[in-house]
């Protein structure tokens, strides 16, 4: 693996977040025309979770984001970007990342959203590597979060015993130890967008009370070309990976792959020749997350144990766009991590509550100085 010293983007924290409330196969077979045997074994999901009316995109991934930090030890105030990967973003601007900086209190932080499908978190990853890589950043905050039960049409079979919402985030940080971050390949074909869209309330069909009668803002999806897609792209982009860092597919210790459906990662896994012990899944109870089912599965591996310093990961997803990405990351950190002493996650929370004091005062000073300068304005008339 990579013996050279190099300045590279190194994972230092992770975190997820789950909505509490689980939906069950069966509940969704008294809602729609399906089975629960037809769920579990046409897609390996079991349960799914479902964001409460409270909950939004932003609220879950600042949750996961807090995670990660907390594990990184990373003052928020230090955060240098955020990147906010989702299709489910709280409004089309501004950006969730936007509304994460704010509440974090990352006053040196730069936000954007990426919008890549369920390929987002693992584009997002690779950006932000890239840009520690090249030094304009010596630190990111990358968060995958979607609320899809928000957009998905709870009467069509087809799509709505697939999806859950959920939210996973890592923290990446510069520094010269072998490993980090290695290599990734990112891909597209614009020519199956159709394949899955959403296809209203863009600047193509703007929302229309028609748009809502003809549910136009709901997933539409052609299931059966997308799994095919998938079963090609999973593959080739996860050999495509190892090959640039000069390595196997026998060298990696822990495949992650977007969890959308059991029988895609089993093909894949099958192509590939992975054994199964090497390949994580949380699909059964998560369903398919979007961009937040790689960073949840990945931090999920991680508490459990599943990575060594040295172990080469390969994450890998596909979905709208078409888009696919694959990532290959040599684990550099010593596991398990101390926990934090009980005042540092003292000072933590309360710096979260200075950071929504800071917003609330920065707000009305913004909304005093309008008035007195129209108020001045109006003098000067
Ligand atoms: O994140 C990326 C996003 N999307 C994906 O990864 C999805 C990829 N595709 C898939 O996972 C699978 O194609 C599905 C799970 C969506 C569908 O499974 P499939 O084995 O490809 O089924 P199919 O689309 O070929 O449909 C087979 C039958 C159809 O009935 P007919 O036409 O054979 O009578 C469907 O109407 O299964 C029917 N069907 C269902 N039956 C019971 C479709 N959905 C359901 C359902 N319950 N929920």
């Amino acid at each position: 693996m990579a013996n050279e010293l190099r300045r590279a983007a190194h994972i230092s924290g992770w975190g997820r977040y789950a909505p509490t409330r689980v939906l069950t196969n069966d509940e969704l077979s008294r809602m729609v025309d399906t089975s629960e045997e037809w769920i579990q074994q046409r897609t390996g999901i079991l349960e799914r979770r479902v964001a409460g009316s409270d909950e939004t995109t932003a609220s879950m991934s600042l949750r996961a984001a807090r995670a990660a930090l907390d594990v990184a030890e990373l003052d928020p105030r230090k955060v240098q970007l955020i990147i906010v990967a989702t299709v489910t973003p709280d409004y089309v601007f501004p950006s969730t990342a936007c509304l994460d900086q704010d509440a974090l209190g990352a006053r040196s932080a730069g936000a954007f959203d990426l919008s890549a499908g369920c390929s987002g978190f693992v584009y997002a990853l690779s950006v932000a590597a890239d840009l520690i890589v090249a030094g304009r950043y010596d630190n990111a905050l990358v968060i995958g979060a979607e609320t899809l039960s928000r957009i998905t049409d709870w009467s069509d079979r087809n799509t709505c015993v697939l999806f859950g919402d959920g939210a996973g985030a890592l923290v990446l940080q510069a520094n010269e130890a072998r490993g980090g971050v290695l290599a990734s390949v990112l891909g597209a074909d614009g020519s199956g967008g159709d394949l899955l869209k959403l296809p209203a309330g863009g600047s193509v069909h703007p929302a229309t009370s028609e748009t809502v009668d003809q549910r136009q803002h709901y997933i539409h999806m052609d299931g059966r070309e997308v799994f095919r897609f998938a079963a090609r792209v999973l593959p080739k982009a996860t050999r495509q990976v190892v090959e640039q860092v000069g390595l196997k597919v026998e060298d990696i210790a822990l495949f992650v792959p977007h969890q959308a459906n059991g029988r895609i990662i089993q093909s894949a896994v099958k192509a590939l020749g992975i054994p199964p012990d090497r390949v994580f899944t949380n699909l059964a109870r998560y369903g398919n997350t979007s961009s937040a089912s790689v960073p949840m599965a990945l931090a999920e591996a991680i508490d459990e144990g599943r990575v060594q310093k040295g172990d080469l990961i390969v994450c890998a997803s596909f979905g709208a766009g078409l888009a696919w990405a694959a990532t290959a990351i040599e684990w550099s950190l010593p596991l398990p991590v101390p926990e934090p002493p009980r005042w540092r996650i003292f000072w933590r929370r309360t710096l979260y509550h200075l950071a929504r004091i800071q917003s609330w005062w920065r707000r009305l000073w913004r909304r005093a100085d309008a008035r007195l300068r129209r108020l001045g304005e109006g003098e000067d008339e």
